[in-house]
């Protein structure tokens, strides 16, 4: 699958700009702040109906303006596809394959499978195992339909038992709504716990792979799905932790307590791992998740390598653009700050590529 065609209107620090795209290594180059990562989100967008960054939809359009508009011409299966996606501030968001409006977005989630790698993944190691539960949900749900609906189903009734433990204040219930509330919370969380722990299963030995491949074997890896549920049944522990979530007003026990633990040498990464380490960790973890995505949906991703080289060892910058050159890969966008740097990285890369320059909002193709 590729992107050929690239237009924005008013998205972010694009006023107008369309863009004609190389099926294989589009590189784009510029200073800080000139709109590379913004490129590389209009693509993401497209594929998964969201900025890869904002909550609020409202901040991919350009500042003082109404309206943006992102189009794509995507090639997929000898096909060739229209994707549009218009916004106007306060409006429900349009989205349209081929002049045809979406019912939902959820239809439109993983046709076009896509994979960034950005700065902003540290906070997968950083932050809380809020953000690790989001990466499974929003990796998964991009090839299973089911997993995404299950999972909003959960998190509505979840919030809903939350509300009215709340209302209780700490007394016994003296009806059923608890238990009816229950009685929908456990399919919903053995099914969830069944997929990530399969998925977790999965993606763990291809990252390994990587994550050898990049750094020459020089260190372990390992991925650890630890959930509550991993030993019990979720009725079981609903019914142990009755008089606790009363008091606490809350649910405590559930798959949205699981945790995705990444370890190094069998210590969390979080704790041991250099900078350059976790990058390569992370960029380990990305094209893993390119494979699985690949292998269950039978399309190459589009792979979004952002500011990808920052803070790697040359032997690992080669590694990885060796890697992604090859066929088993299809079409890629790397950003870079310095086209110097650029220019030397792709003097010994073989596949055939594109290079723009990214200048506030312009972007213009270079001789490569
Ligand atoms: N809604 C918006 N309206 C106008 N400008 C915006 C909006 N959102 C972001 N920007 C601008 O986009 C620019 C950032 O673009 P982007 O993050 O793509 O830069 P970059 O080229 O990737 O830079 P770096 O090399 O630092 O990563 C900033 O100048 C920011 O002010
Ligand atoms: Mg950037």
């Amino acid at each position: 699958m590729h992107i050929k065609k690239l237009s924005l209107v008013n998205f972010k620090n694009y006023s107008e700009l369309s863009v004609d795209l190389h099926n294989k290594v589009n590189c784009f180059v510029g200073n800080n702040g000139v709109g590379k990562t913004n490129l590389l989100d209009a693509v993401y967008y497209l594929c998964m109906c969201k900025s890869y960054f904002q909550v609020s939809d409202q901040y991919s359009i350009r500042q003082n303006q109404e309206f943006m508009v992102l189009q794509g011409t995507f090639h997929l299966n000898n096909q060739q596809d229209e994707l549009y996606c218009g916004l106007k501030v306060g409006k429900r968001k349009q989205f349209r394959k081929n002049k045809k409006e979406y019912q939902r977005l959820s239809d439109h989630i993983g046709r076009y499978p896509v994979v960034m790698v950005s700065p902003s993944d540290s906070a997968l190691i950083i932050e809380g195992s809020e953000e690790r539960r989001k990466y499974m949900n929003a990796v998964i749900s991009q090839f299973d339909r089911n997993y995404l609906e299950e999972t909003i189903k959960y998190n509505k009734v979840l919030t809903q038992r939350n509300k009215y433990l709340k209302e209780l204040g700490g007394r016994t219930s003296g009806n059923d709504l608890l238990e009816i509330y229950n009685n929908q919370l456990i399919p919903l969380a053995e099914n969830i716990h069944k997929t990530r722990t399969r998925f977790v299963d999965e993606l763990t030995k291809v990252f390994q792979n990587y994550y050898s491949l990049i750094s020459q074997e020089k260190e372990q890896v390992s991925l650890e799905y630890a959930s509550q549920l991993n030993d019990n049944k979720y009725g079981d522990l609903l019914r142990k932790f009755y008089q606790k979530d009363l008091a606490a007003q809350y649910t405590c026990m559930g798959i949205h307590k699981d945790e995705l633990i990444l370890k190094m040498n069998d210590l969390p990464i979080k704790k041991i791992g250099s900078q350059g380490q976790q990058k390569t960790f992370l960029v380990a973890l990305k094209l893993a998740q390119f494979d699985f995505l690949k292998t269950v949906k039978e399309i190459k991703p589009i792979l979004l390598l952002d500011d990808i080289f920052d803070k790697f060892d040359v032997d690992r910058v080669a590694q990885i653009l060796e890697l992604v050159a090859d066929e088993s890969f299809g079409q890629i966008f790397i950003t870079h700050t310095n086209e110097e740097r650029m220019r030397k990285l792709l003097s010994n890369f073989h596949g055939s590529h594109k290079l723009f320059k990214v200048d506030s909002g312009q972007v213009t193709s270079l001789k490569p």
